[in-house]
């Protein structure tokens, strides 16, 4: 099957600097490989722009709208993102997009949803719930979920608010969510599986209701895998790591089960190279992908 790989080097949606050379750890880690042993097409079409810190006038790059870091830019790069992804789909190909930080998310589910009804299902240790009104830090890779559903400020947008209902969204290994964020997921209609639901229920049971809850009548199921869904130990290569995650059983346990289902698009986003060590991060993006589009043991 065809398969398409994008790209997007985006460091702008967090503080700490390094998550845009993820895209290169993750190919460098064997993607391509990975991806013909699993029998799929693939075709890398590169890395989409995305606008350094450090080039040109910081505050022609820095349109810091409401509290929400280079909003303008973040806006930029994923409605570009959604063009590739809606493209890739239309093609007859499946796209899996890498990060890059969270924030390219609003433009992978964008791309998703455009042409078909789609759950969500986010593998992360945050909700990614925050507004530009609510957020903590002002970093749009603690937004994308409110965003792609329209919540706050971005209901008044046109690029970010997703053709997705909140019933078919659904949070998987949550540890950390911002005393701001708590309140409006609550409302919001969002499942949300934390750590202490696989602590008790086991991750098998947890993920097959999340997916579920992500495939009840819809078309497809787009899968984003933040890396630091997994516990440091196994993925210390990532900005906002946080004790208590996944071992890597779990991880691949839940994309086995999750690649039985209808998926549509898949992401991996928040490998930091310069913060990780000998690679094994995107080492790991590149399995949990494999797991996530139908590998198997034998
Ligand atoms: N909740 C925190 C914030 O809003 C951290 C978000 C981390 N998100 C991520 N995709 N790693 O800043
Ligand atoms: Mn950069
Ligand atoms: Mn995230
Ligand atoms: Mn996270």
């Amino acid at each position: 099957r065809p398969l398409r790989v994008i790209g997007v080097p985006m460091d702008l949606g967090a503080d700490r600097r390094g998550v845009d050379m993820g895209p290169s750890a993750i190919r460098y880690a064997g993607l391509h490989d990975e991806l013909v042993d699993l029998e799929y097409d693939p075709t890398d079409v590169g890395d989409l722009p995305v606008t350094h810190p450090e080039v040109g006038d910081p505050d022609a790059v820095t349109p810091r709208t409401g509290n929400a870091k280079y909003i303008g830019e973040v806006e930029n790069v994923c409605t570009r993102l959604a063009d590739e992804v809606a493209e890739t789909l239309a093609d007859g190909a499946f796209p899996l997009v890498l990060g890059g930080d969270h924030s390219i998310a609003i433009g992978s589910v964008n791309g998703s949803a455009r042409d078909a009804d789609v759950g969500v299902v986010w593998f992360d240790a945050h909700a990614d719930f925050n507004t530009p009104e609510t957020t903590p830090s002002g970093n749009v890779h603690g937004m994308p979920v409110a965003a792609f559903l329209g919540e706050g400020e971005f209901g008044d947008t046109d690029w970010a608010q997703a053709n997705v209902k909140p019933e078919n969204v659904a949070l998987v290994g949550l540890r950390s969510i911002d005393r701001t964020e708590r309140e409006e997921l609550r409302e919001s209609g969002v499942s949300v599986f934390t750590m202490s639901d696989i602590d008790e229920r086991g991750i098998t049971d947890v993920t097959e209701e999340a997916l579920d809850v992500v495939g009840e009548g819809t078309d497809g199921i787009h899968v984003s895998l933040d890396l630091d869904w997994l516990d440091p130990n196994e993925a210390p290569g990532v900005g906002t790591p946080v004790k208590g995650g996944v071992t890597y059983r779990e991880a691949h346990a839940a994309l086995e089960r999750t690649a039985r289902r209808d998926v549509r698009s898949l992401e991996v986003v928040e490998v930091n190279p310069i913060l990780d060590r000998s690679n094994r991060t995107a080492d790991l993006a590149v399995e949990l992908a494999a797991s996530g589009l139908g590998k198997r043991i034998i």
